[in-house]
């Protein structure tokens, strides 16, 4: 698979955790009796995204709906085992300022009509009057990016596999690690919650369609590819959290753009949540690169080359099993979450952490900083060349809206 697929596969998700894969992307080819000029003419998002015939997803009951690789687990050195506790102090001071007090947090109430009000009809009449304007693309979008939210279990889980005494032993741990995964948690919840309400009160969804999707992908789990490593797992959430920011970002100017403005505003809530969450994360792997510079150059690398599987890359609605690359490739076609961005996120990162600034390296480390560095401009550069051969428009079905088609 090329870089761009990859890239083309990489959609933010909630929080921490952004979007779509290298399977999803492996998942969906063009239909073989294509030729092989046709398939090269393709942008690598669209071949992805307008396989002709919707695959069900396989009949083992509650197994992923395609087949996920043996993973990579406890990958951190022995050695490497006592940083997190050492830096648990650092954590108290440099992280947890990060969360919001709930007292003074947004609540998905505070963007929605409230029920107990007797202008509650009224005010339903009219978010769904607004919510007429928004296009079918847009909210397979919306919809996309608020199934991902509520898989929200998958992504506490997945950060209580990480080693190193970063994990939340008891549920209830006082460290300060588990101390913000609970606390990050309880944020990202409002997320899913907020969206859900609001798409439900448009009357535009199929909401037992998306709460079937939802059902199936957390059921699914996720494959983060970070091998239980605390080093790769905090590259993985800084990533995911920024791509989450892009585009909640972009939704919430999509939303105003079509005359949503409430809906605007939620989604720019939930973005300033995903950019707070990445600053947190992007701290951590800072402090890492400080005191032990060369294995986290070289765990970045590592990630890297994984490529970042969003979140939701296991999405399925129980009928089409490339439901997320189909997702993804609309999201890429309406610039809420591209290649581009992926390309954007790797320089901001190997900016923020001042990789290329490094030194005292190993030999290995070295490699490791000159392959991140070069990433950007790689992916950017192979985008650009998908961009321009991309023609021919793609059209699917999604369940989420009553299976009306959207371009991918
Ligand atoms: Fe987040
Ligand atoms: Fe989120």
């Amino acid at each position: 698979m090329s870089l761009v697929m990859a890239a083309a596969a990489v959609l933010p998700s909630c929080g921490a955790f952004g979007a779509p894969t290298a399977a999803a992307a492996a998942a969906t080819t063009p239909p073989c009796t294509w030729s092989r000029r046709r398939r090269r003419a393709l942008s690598p998002v669209v071949a992805m995204a307008s396989a002709a015939q919707v695959r069900a997803p396989n009949k083992k009951p509650f197994a992923p709906p395609r087949e996920v690789r043996r993973p990579v687990t406890h990958s951190l050195p022995p050695q490497k085992r006592e940083i997190f506790e050492s830096l648990d102090p650092w954590a108290a001071d440099n992280i947890l300022p990060l969360l919001k007090p709930v007292e003074s947090s947004w609540q998905p109430q505070d963007y929605l009509p409230d029920a107990s009000s007797e202008a509650f009809v009224d005010e339903v009449r009219e978010l769904r009057a607004r919510a007429a304007e928004i296009p079918d693309d847009l909210l397979v979008c919306l919809v996309g990016d608020m199934v991902t939210e509520e898989a929200l279990p998958t992504y506490q889980t997945m950060l209580n596999t990480l080693d190193g005494g970063v994990r939340d032993e008891t549920g209830a741990s006082p460290t300060s690690w588990a101390v913000w995964t609970r606390a990050w948690t309880a944020e990202e919840n409002r997320h899913g919650d907020l969206m859900n309400k609001y798409l439900f009160l448009t009357g535009r969804v199929d909401m037992r369609q998306v709460e079937k999707t939802i059902q199936y992908l957390i059921a699914s789990g996720m494959d983060p590819k970070t091998e239980t490593n605390p080093y790769q797992g905090f590259i993985y959430t800084s990533f995911q959290e920024r791509a989450t920011f892009i585009s909640h970002g972009n939704t919430a100017r999509h939303a105003r753009r079509h005359g949503d403005a409430a809906l605007a505003r939620a989604c720019g809530a939930i973005a300033a949540d995903e950019r707070r969450h990445e600053t947190a994360y992007e701290r951590v792997v800072g402090k890492l690169f400080e005191v032990d510079p060369d294995y986290t150059a070289r765990a970045f690398a590592d990630m890297m080359r994984k490529k970042v599987a969003m979140p939701a890359h296991l999405m399925t609605d129980g009928r089409d099993e490339d439901l997320f690359a189909r997702f993804s490739a609309v999201a890429q076609r309406l610039g809420v979450y591209t290649a581009r961005d992926y390309a954007d996120i790797i320089e901001f990162l190997v900016r923020r952490w001042g990789v290329a600034d490094l030194t005292g390296l190993s030999g290995e480390g070295r490699r490791a900083q000159e392959f991140v560095c070069s990433l950007g401009p790689r992916f950017r550069r192979l985008e650009e060349r998908a961009h321009h051969r991309a023609k021919e428009a793609q059209f699917a079905p999604f369940s989420w809206i009553y299976d009306r088609q959207v371009q991918l």
